[in-house]
């Protein structure tokens, strides 16, 4: 097994230019997978909402949900992982910040949090990390806030917006984040922010970086509606099961299932089972 990164690794790993992998999972089987592949780190994202829970947006995922999902994901790897706060868990004060994150360490053995935005939660990440919590900042696209952006859009394009993700990632590092996530925004932008910042700097859908993030359900080809641009896909999960799936009802409606091999035998002799069976006729 891998040995386990701390955060003094992911330090090195940014000045000595080497990679750093990482992806989502959400249960145990996957995280299971994820670890022996030789995954980093896993993020326990509040894209659950969308990924297994079947929601539009990942808004409606709650405390109770992320904590019980990281406690799978934990149970099945001790990479380290990421706990992501969900919507309103970190928002409203300090105070319910801290306790948020707490729970993550607590209840589900995270080894840091994620949060969403940079100044307007600057004094969250400070208090977060004040209470001995690693935290990873995450800006640019931001899920959470997709309503304020118009949508589930790339950030950073032009110069003006650009300037708000570079104020935004000051702000976060000097608020005390020992990371940075960057969603969907220009290779140009990654490269300023992750040459300016001594922290690692992280992309999804952001081009080079410190490392790269995926979704799994993404990489693994588990939708058939929609694949974001910044995607890769590695294996096609959903044809795979359909196809399972199809093959199972088509033995069981043929009778090709169960078979011999599938069943548990007898122990005592026919004759033994054929007077049980008498008795009760
Ligand atoms: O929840 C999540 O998986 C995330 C990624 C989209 C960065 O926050």
């Amino acid at each position: 097994m891998k040995k386990k990164k701390t955060i003094l690794d992911f330090y090195e790993m940014k000045k000595n230019k080497e990679q750093v992998t990482w992806v989502t999972a959400y249960d145990f089987p996957t995280a299971t997978f994820a670890e022996t592949a030789g995954i980093d780190m896993i993020l326990v994202g509040d894209s659950l909402g969308m990924v297994v829970l079947g929601y539009e947006g990942t808004n409606p995922v709650t405390m109770a949900d992320c904590i019980s999902h990281c406690q799978a994901v934990r149970r099945g790897a001790h990479t380290w992982i990421v706990g992501d706060m969900p919507f309103m868990s970190y928002q409203v004060s300090n105070e319910s910040a801290v306790e948020n994150a707490g729970r993550f360490i607590k209840e589900a053995a995270c080894d840091c949090i994620k949060l969403e935005g940079g100044i307007r939660v600057a004094p969250r990440i400070r208090a977060i990390t004040d209470a001995g919590i690693p935290v990873i900042g995450h800006l640019g696209l931001t899920p959470q806030s997709s309503g304020q952006l118009g949508g589930f859009k790339a950030q950073g394009r032009d110069v003006k917006n650009a300037r708000l993700v570079i104020e935004d990632a000051l702000a976060v590092e000097q608020a005390g984040a020992y990371s940075l996530l960057l969603e969907a925004v220009p290779p140009e932008l990654t490269k300023f922010i992750q040459e300016k910042l001594s922290i690692p700097v992280y992309s999804i859908g952001a081009g080079p970086a410190d490392g790269q993030l995926m979704i799994c359900g993404d990489l693994l080809g588990m939708f058939q509606a929609f694949t974001p641009k910044f995607v890769k896909k590695y294996a096609d999960l959903a044809r795979i099961e359909t196809d399972a799936f199809k093959a199972y009802i088509d033995d069981v409606l043929t009778g090709r299932f169960p078979e011999d091999q599938h069943v548990y035998h007898i122990t005592d002799s026919p004759e033994a089972f054929a007077a049980l069976f008498e008795e009760y006729k």
